[in-house]
């Protein structure tokens, strides 16, 4: 690989399904509140940080609620979903996940988890996911959620890798702007119509052969170092 050096993971519906698990524990706070909140309202809540996934849901709301109301309201939210991911365990690590991990740090390049979620320390701990990467970032070392670029910044920071060798592997539009911001390469993870930030996307890893995954993340940097 002569373009490509290390890749840079979201956690949360990239890696494991934990995407649903924040939206299950969203729509119960957003029953008891009577606020209708869908999957596609959810959209809006992946890669953003917890009290600006709050302000996002409570904005489809009538009501207004006092700072401290909001914190518990967080605070109860992240209990619900505590409680899913406690119980997790290696079998919800997306298929072909591992196999890409293993490959692509067989082949030399470098690798970075990129999550905003202050949880992330439990989820690598429940799947055993922690022992494939060079570099962690989450929310208790960044300061700004995605679309900020600092989770990826600071992951490339750590490998010593600049940030037009990064390639970033994304589920939400939000984490895609963050990558673009940062200057690296976006191979999105579900929906083209959806994640439009994105270089091109795939339906999941184990929807292409690693070594095929990485031949097309290459040819993608080499045509944009060329034109640029
Ligand atoms: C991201 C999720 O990974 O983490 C967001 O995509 C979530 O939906 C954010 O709001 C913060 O997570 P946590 O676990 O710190 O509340
Ligand atoms: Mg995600």
């Amino acid at each position: 690989m002569r373009f490509l050096k290390a890749c840079l993971f979201d956690l949360d519906g990239v890696l494991c399904n934990t995407a649903k698990y924040h939206f299950i524990a969203w729509k119960k706070l957003a029953d008891r509140l009577g606020i209708s909140f869908t999957e596609r309202d959810n959209e809006r809540l992946k890669g953003v940080s917890r009290m600006e996934s709050l302000e996002i849901l409570l904005s489809l709301g009538k009501k207004q609620y006092s700072p401290e109301e909001k914190r518990k309201m967080a605070a109860e939210k992240n209990g619900n979903y505590l409680a899913l991911i406690r119980k997790m365990t290696r079998d919800e690590i997306l298929p072909g996940a591992v196999d890409f991990l293993q490959y692509v740090r067989s082949r030399g390049i470098r690798t970075s988890l990129g999550s905003v979620s202050k949880n992330a320390g439990v989820i690598l701990e429940r799947t055993g996911l922690g022992r494939f990467f060079d570099s962690i970032v989450d929310g208790n070392r960044v300061t700004r959620a995605k679309p900020d670029p600092e989770v990826f910044l600071t992951g490339a920071r750590d490998l010593g890798i600049p940030p037009e060798n990064c390639a970033v592997f994304e589920d939400a539009q939000s984490g895609l702007i963050a990558a673009r911001r940062a200057g690296m390469a976006r191979i999105g993870i579900g929906n083209p119509e959806i994640l439009t930030a994105a270089e091109f996307c795939i339906p999941g890893f184990s929807s292409m052969a690693p070594e095929k995954l990485l031949a097309r993340i290459e040819s993608a940097m080499e045509k944009r170092q060329k034109g640029a």
